[in-house]
């Protein structure tokens, strides 16, 4: 059993091979934090856990003059009662005080792990898969209950944490403040790395080091954002890719977030994430539960490499749903960069009769099929096909598509209303809005309330039709502004601070409805590219469209910083045309191919203008691309160069057994007399032997990783090579 209680001392200890956690009741009444970290075999409580009395800090055990809750690492704090450090949560009660006072009342050891009510989370397929813990703590004068979940995977080093108020009392109280996990480190010598960006320069890599005081990411745009991602990570200063300790949490939720880091001058760290209080008031009445969305934390002793390598391997596999999961997807082609809204059913014909030519495999007609869309100016919340465009309904043109041995794909922008669109005409109010207030646009749209039952009901069935009229089996979900004047009108005035959160929990209900009656459909999220790639939308929809900049030399850095968090199975990735629609840059198709080929590969370009050289290209990519997916789909990712300290990136995939590995090479721009090059691979088994491309010589893994590769001297901007490692025994 990986969670151990000591009642002797009150400790829990939640451990695998890899890693521990370690709690204790203090006083009978105070849940401590005293560690999280590699295993260790038992923790003794009187050597870590350094309580001590200081100026200024009160007292909140008269008979123990050392102890106060402003100095002690604490697993989910409180304000208003001796610490003053940044709470994990805030109730305010009716009198109008914020002051609580939850103590411990019992806990809870369990095998499996809970879902969580209404909102996504990781999950087990076996109850010996994971063990939860859930310490109940009491407000005895409110009647509150607050239940802090801890759970344990047990081939993974992972924690996942949130929490939740259960009211069994007799008055109201509103939440303030519900973070999903907070956690006290006993020092300070950690670097803070995060992604951050904004439309088309998604998760960038940041990483410098801590300063006293707090330092915040967060998202208030109603989306997790394009701006920062809920995921931050603490890293031993000499951390690396592939050493040193690396603390990464991540937030599956996919609306206002934040990320707190806050230093005391006793050199602790606290960190904290969950929904972002700013904004955010939630009434709780007698006989009501508020349930916290789930933070997922995971150690590696191995780095950042590491940290990636287990997060993906949670998402991947126990986050992830669906049919898809474990399935390579199919190569597609997408008609924007090619047509935008300017398409007709002969057109988009004429595209499938090429794309089908080229070994694709899925024809998504893009935005602009409906109402009467000729731009971004109409018809959103009008989910029926204009037929001046397509004459045969979309059911026609998607059984053209599926005669050429292709799949039909479709864009919608369900979340959306414009305000030129029947919809809108007929329902004013089913908007985010406030009476009175201007009703602020962007890209000329207006958010639907989904914080209303009746409009994530009138979705629902809409795109049930919709879904139902033609054979679909791929879903683009776009969704492509963020919120503004944040009210409902189907909420009373105390209950408006709500509604970003019940937008979300509509959203999340709109979206289990929908995957589970059409399990068929492939779904891949989109906001704007990558402004709502977050675990949340990943657990509903296994994909999402990484960015809309689709520039070769762009994109390394967009999925250098993504593969951080998320594996390459759940990146969509495209082929476009040149000049790049983002950026203007010219770069050859060897290297648009060889940057889209490390995720889920695609085309979003005029297929119909190509020269034949380039059509021999695309299918030959498209066949090596066949031969290296699943690696890339399902390896162990171990990135080599970063493309945030110069001109070349490389990463590889390694086959879990390790006897086959693809390795991606990329220089941006060549330098003139360049250094000789050794390019060192990873993840390789030191004693097997391995050949490049079926050469004839066979290299030790050994040498591949320690000594390296040597690189030809290229005298050529935007290059790149891609090559598989086989081991000797491999036919
Ligand atoms: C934003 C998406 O990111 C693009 O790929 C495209 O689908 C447009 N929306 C369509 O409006």
């Amino acid at each position: 059993m990986p969670i151990e209680w000591n009642k002797q001392d009150r400790i829990f200890h939640l451990y695998n091979r890899g890693i521990s956690y370690v709690i204790q009741i203090v006083h009978g009444k105070y849940p401590a934090h005293l560690y999280w970290g590699s295993r260790v075999q038992t923790l003794q409580p009187a050597s870590i856990l350094t309580c001590k009395s200081r100026a200024f800090s009160p007292t909140n055990e008269p008979k123990d003059t050392q102890f106060s809750l402003d100095t002690l690492p604490q697993e989910y704090p409180a304000f208003g009662n001796g610490d003053f450090r940044s709470p994990a949560y805030q109730l305010r009660t009716r009198d109008g005080s914020t002051i609580t006072e939850f103590v411990y009342d019992s806990h809870e050891i369990f095998q499996g792990k809970p879902r969580l009510d209404g909102l996504p989370s990781a999950y087990v397929e076996d109850e010996d898969e994971a063990d939860t813990l859930v310490i109940t703590m009491v407000d005895y004068q409110l009647g509150v209950g607050l239940n802090l979940f801890y759970t344990i995977y047990r081939d993974l080093d992972v924690i996942t944490r949130s929490a939740s108020f259960e009211h069994r009392g007799s008055h109201q109280v509103k939440i303030h403040k519900c973070m999903s996990m907070s956690v006290d480190f006993h020092h300070t010598n950690w670097d803070l790395l995060h992604l951050h960006g904004t439309w088309a320069r998604e998760r960038h890599i940041e990483r410098q080091p801590l300063i006293r005081g707090t330092q915040l990411i967060s998202s208030a745009r109603g989306a997790s954002s394009h701006q920062h991602n809920p995921f931050l990570a603490l890293l031993s200063k000499n951390a690396s890719e592939e050493y040193g300790d690396v603390y990464g949490v991540s937030l599956v939720y996919s609306g206002n977030f934040q990320a707190a880091i806050e230093v005391d001058p006793y050199e602790t760290t606290r960190l904290a994430i969950g929904i972002n209080p700013f904004d955010f008031i939630w009434i709780l009445k007698p006989g009501e539960t508020f349930q916290a969305p789930e933070a997922l934390m995971v150690f590696s002793k191995e780095g950042l490499g590491g940290m990636s390598r287990t997060f993906h391997r949670l998402l991947r596999t126990r986050l992830c749903r669906g049919k898809y999961r474990d399935k390579v997807r199919p190569v597609l082609f997408n008609n924007w960069e090619a047509t935008r809204f300017n398409f007709t059913e002969e057109k988009l014909k004429h595209l499938a009769d090429t794309a089908a030519n080229l070994g694709i495999e899925l024809f998504v007609l893009d935005d602009g099929w409906f109402g009467h869309r000729s731009n971004a100016k109409s018809s959103l919340g009008d989910w029926m096909v204009n037929r001046k465009k397509l004459p045969h309904g979309l059911k026609g043109l998607a059984e053209y598509v599926q005669a050429k041995g292709m799949q039909f794909g479709l864009w919608v922008e369900p979340e959306m209303v414009s305000p030129d669109s029947n919809l809108y005409r007929s329902h004013p109010d089913w908007c985010l809005h406030v009476p009175g207030r201007n009703r602020t646009l962007s890209r000329h749209q207006l958010v639907l309330d989904l914080s209303r039952e009746d409009v994530c009901d009138w979705l629902i069935e809409t795109l049930t039709t919709l879904f139902r009229s033609a054979p679909i089996t791929y879903v683009k979900w776009d969704m492509n502004r963020n919120m503004t004047e944040v009210g409902s009108a189907a909420l009373p005035p105390e209950r408006q601070k709500e509604t970003a959160h019940r937008y979300m929990l509509g959203l999340y209900r709109i979206l289990e409805i929908l995957t589970d009656r059409f399990p068929e459909i492939l779904f891949e999220s989109c906001s704007g590219g990558g402004g709502r790639f977050d675990p949340g939308m990943l657990y509903y929809m296994p994909q999402t469209w990484t960015s809309d900049d689709t520039d070769a030399v762009e994109r390394l850095k967009i999925q250098y910083g993504t593969s951080l968090v998320y594996p390459a199975i759940t990146m969509g990735a495209h082929v476009s045309d040149v000049p790049n629609q983002q950026v203007g840059r010219i770069t050859p198709l060897q290297m648009r191919l060889a940057v889209a080929m490390a995720a889920n590969l695609g085309f979003e370009m005029k297929v119909d203008k190509l020269g034949e050289k380039e059509r021999k290209e695309i299918r030959r990519g498209i066949q090596y691309y066949h031969q290296i997916q699943k690696l890339v789909c399902f390896g162990d990712l171990f990135r080599l160069i970063s493309p945030f300290e110069g001109m070349d990136t490389a990463w590889m995939y390694v086959a879990p057994t390790q006897n086959l590995a693809v390795v991606f090479y990329y220089k941006v721009l060549s330098t003139p007399n360049p250094r000789l090059f050794r390019l060192k691979l990873s993840g390789l088994h030191p004693l097997v032997k391995y050949r490049i491309n079926n050469g004839d010589q066979a290299y030790f893994g050994d040498e591949l990783m320690k000594v390296g590769i040597t690189m030809p001297l290229i005298k050529k901007d935007f290059f790149s090579e891609v090559f598989l490692v086989k081991a000797v025994d491999e036919a």
